[in-house]
């Protein structure tokens, strides 16, 4: 595709895919707040069965009044808000957007030798496939009887969460598996709005119209899809940022990496979730994962031993070959690699003032988190990775 094309693509869809993301977790925020901030009705109103709660509140310069209540039949009123499409758009312009970054660029994102074997196009097949396959997983185990009991139900839905999670690390590059994962919470999210909870929400409307009594237990299940969908927005929001952590989804156990910061986000969810603080107990979990993740994510001490010929010591003139060998490919003012014609992110190291001013990200991404080149697509050996941590160290010493 037309490089100038592409970047317009990938601009057009990430902001559109940003701002629905926005309403679309925003509403969802607003509405567990709601929940959580209801006061037991009080005055007038307070003795109708219906009112389960109430507040007020005050925003730009104006008074708001909600009323949580469960309307009787004929007492739907006419003009009611829905919150779907913002789900609905969120989810189309960031598959669009998966296709067009990871599905159509050659799997230069999405695969990576040293993971799998697999080719662009199975990688991409079995990225449809884990989309798709999921929501079906998911969905029959809360609509089988082993959803009565919550507990067995949570307990086997996170098993096979980590299973995927560690399957998913051993077919996609990291990035590739990091953003898969967030793209199959965000399909279950979606499937969960228009699946489960729209269907619900009308039938109980309809009876409400018919002047017939709703089932409210309808919303009971909903409402479970929605805590669900609830626990799985901050780890989603998380993955959509990854790709800019190399630390993260280059860590040698990024599949763990992964989970611990899925744990990370579904328990400060909790805490948001639940009423007035009642649950300050997760924080123990979250700073046990922290730590975890700091200790997995440190840069193991290089073996320049075992590697490095003695006779050769680190300089500038060595750097700059190994750089121009298997950077300047990609980063350079005049890139050869036909993936990409303009360097990636902006970043040439064409001079040693350049090397010298890029000598942090050089050390941590082709040093210690080993991402880049990107794909290995240069073949940088490990003994080329030892010598450039060597002269980075001579300019910028290490903190063991
Ligand atoms: C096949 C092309 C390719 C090659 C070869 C390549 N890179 Fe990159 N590089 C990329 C792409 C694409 C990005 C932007 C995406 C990203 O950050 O992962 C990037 C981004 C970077 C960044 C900026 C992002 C950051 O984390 O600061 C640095 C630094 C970098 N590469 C260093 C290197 C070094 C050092 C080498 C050689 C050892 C190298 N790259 C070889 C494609 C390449």
């Amino acid at each position: 595709m037309d490089p100038n094309l592409n970047e317009w693509l990938n601009l057009t869809l990430r902001w559109f895919h940003l701002i629905a993301g926005i309403m679309w977790i925003g509403s969802s925020f607003f509405f567990v707040w709601l929940d959580s901030n209801l006061e037991a009705p009080k005055g007038v109103d307070s003795t109708k069965a219906s009112l389960e709660g109430e507040l007020w509140m005050v925003h730009s310069g104006g008074f708001y009044e909600v009323k949580k209540c469960k309307p009787g039949p004929g007492e739907m009123p006419e003009h009611l808000h829905w919150f779907k499409w913002e789900a609905t758009f969120t989810w189309i312009s960031g598959f669009l957007l998966l296709c067009l970054v990871y599905y159509l660029s050659n799997g230069i994102y999405l695969i990576d030798p040293q993971v799998s074997n697999l080719s662009a196009g199975a990688a991409t097949l079995v990225g449809l496939a884990c989309l798709t396959g999921s929501w079906f997983v998911y969905d029959l185990l809360f609509q089988s009887p082993l959803a009565k009991n919550g507990k067995v139900a949570a307990a086997i839905s996170l098993m096979l969460l980590f299973a995927l999670i560690y399957g998913l690390c051993h077919v996609f590059s990291g990035r590739g598996a990091f953003i898969h994962l967030g793209a199959i919470f965000g399909t279950i999210m979606v499937l969960n709005v228009w699946v489960r909870i729209l269907p619900a929400q009308t039938q109980m409307i309809d009876a409400t119209r018919r002047s017939e009594m709703p089932d409210f237990n309808l919303g009971l299940e909903a409402k479970r899809r929605s805590m669900h969908n609830s626990y799985m927005t901050l780890p989603v929001l998380f993955m959509m940022i990854s790709n800019h952590y190399a630390a993260l989804y280059g860590a040698e156990l990024n599949w763990l990496v992964l989970v611990l910061l899925v744990v990370v986000g579904s328990c400060v969810r909790h805490y948001m979730i639940v009423k007035h603080g009642q649950a300050a107990w997760v924080l123990a979990p979250v700073i046990v994962c922290l730590v975890a993740l700091w200790v997995l994510t440190s840069p193991k001490p290089v073996d320049s031993q075992s590697y490095a010929p003695s006779r050769v010591t680190p300089s500038l003139k060595t750097t700059q070959e190994i750089i121009s060998r298997r950077c300047l490919a990609c980063h350079s003012i005049n890139p050869t690699d036909q993936d990409f014609p303009v360097a990636p992110a902006g970043i040439t190291f064409d001079t040693p003032e350049l090397i010298e001013a890029y000598a942090d990200r050089i050390k941590a991404r082709a040093v210690v988190s080993k991402t880049m080149p990107l794909r290995n697509k240069t073949g940088i050996t490990t003994e080329e990775r030892v010598l450039l941590g060597k002269w980075l160290e001579t300019i910028s010493p290490i903190e063991e």
